[in-house]
């Protein structure tokens, strides 16, 4: 994108620029829209308002600040890390480098959440989640649930501090920072001793598995944090520690609900169901039908 012709850089111009040469890079999966993404948010307006500013030529600040960003996401930087949010059920999250990009995968363990919720029909609901990460989950869910009539009360652990400055941040945005207390911690160790027993439990945990490395995509290697990603030889050491401790922070009748992938998914219900106090009560598919969240009920 250097000036060596007198034609000004209009935004059509930069956005035409800017995808083909996204749709050269290896990294960029949608490259149009990550065009737009960034143009948009380095002109402080909404994508959509690009389409009838097509003539205008940005000032220089903001064309610097958009070329410093489509060279980082050449080289593979995360579009969400760079303008540092991602949409997650609707809703804005604050991200940076300590935190797990939200994805849609795990909206389907808010779904599921929202779910057992209805069937408990308890007020006020008490959640825990694990590894939260951004918040994305807990602050989902506490949204979902205040509606009025019910409330909650949900307890999110993280191990890092860095992740969980994150959270807290995303909490106040979004204004349920009286529903969602952060617990820094070793999963469900990070609770305080003596806390109530829970009606759910969530988590998407690390679930990769270091002999899988290779075939991770190499922009989440590289810049997503590794304690988010990988979880022993196999993936499943984290879970198998999350399933076994699960029952002694659940109320009776109470679910634990927890994303992972479909290659360890036969050994995460095999550990449910060798579980002599859960029971394996479903297998929810992502949209890409693959067997993505363990829904488990505490017996
Ligand atoms: C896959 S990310 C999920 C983040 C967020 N819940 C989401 O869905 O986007 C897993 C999270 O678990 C945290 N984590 C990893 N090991 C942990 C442990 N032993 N105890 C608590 N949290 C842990 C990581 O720091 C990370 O934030």
């Amino acid at each position: 994108m250097s000036d060596t012709t007198s034609t000004q850089w209009t935004i059509q111009r930069l956005l035409e620029w800017t995808t083909e040469f996204f749709s050269k890079s290896e990294s960029s999966s949608s490259p149009r829209l990550e065009a737009e993404t960034l143009l948009a948010e380095a002109l402080g307006c909404q994508r959509i308002e690009l389409y009838t500013r097509f003539a205008e030529v940005p000032d220089e600040a903001k064309l610097a600040e958009f070329r410093a960003w489509v060279k980082r996401r050449g080289a593979g930087e995360p579009v969400a890390y760079l303008v540092g949010h991602r949409e997650f059920y609707s809703l804005k999250f604050a991200v940076d480098a300590n935190v797990l990009i939200p994805r849609p995968e795990t909206e389907h363990v808010v779904v599921a959440a929202l779910e057992a919720a209805k069937q408990l029909d308890t007020n006020p609901i008490r959640i825990i989640d694990v590894g939260t990460g951004s918040g994305c989950i807990a602050i989902t869910l506490a949204k979902q649930l205040t509606d009025g009539k019910t409330d909650c009360k949900i307890a999110a652990t993280d191990i890092s501090a860095d992740a969980l400055a994150v959270a807290k941040a995303n909490a106040q945005s979004h204004e349920i920072e009286d529903r969602v207390r952060f617990f820094q911690g070793d999963l469900l160790d990070a609770l305080p001793s003596g806390s109530e027993p829970v009606h759910l439990i969530v988590s998407n945990p690390p679930y990769i598995g270091e002999s899988e490395i290779n075939t991770v995509d190499g922009q989440v290697k590289e810049h997503e944090p590794a304690i988010a990603l990988f979880s022993g030889e196999f993936g499943t050491d984290i879970i198998t520690r999350l399933v076994a401790d699960a029952p002694k922070y659940l109320l009776l009748g109470g679910f634990l609900i927890f994303e992972t992938s479909p290659i360890v998914m036969d050994k995460c219900v095999e550990l449910v169901e060798s579980n002599s106090e859960l029971e394996n009560v479903d297998v929810v598919k992502d949209f890409s039908g693959h067997r993505r969240v363990v829904v488990a009920r505490r017996i």
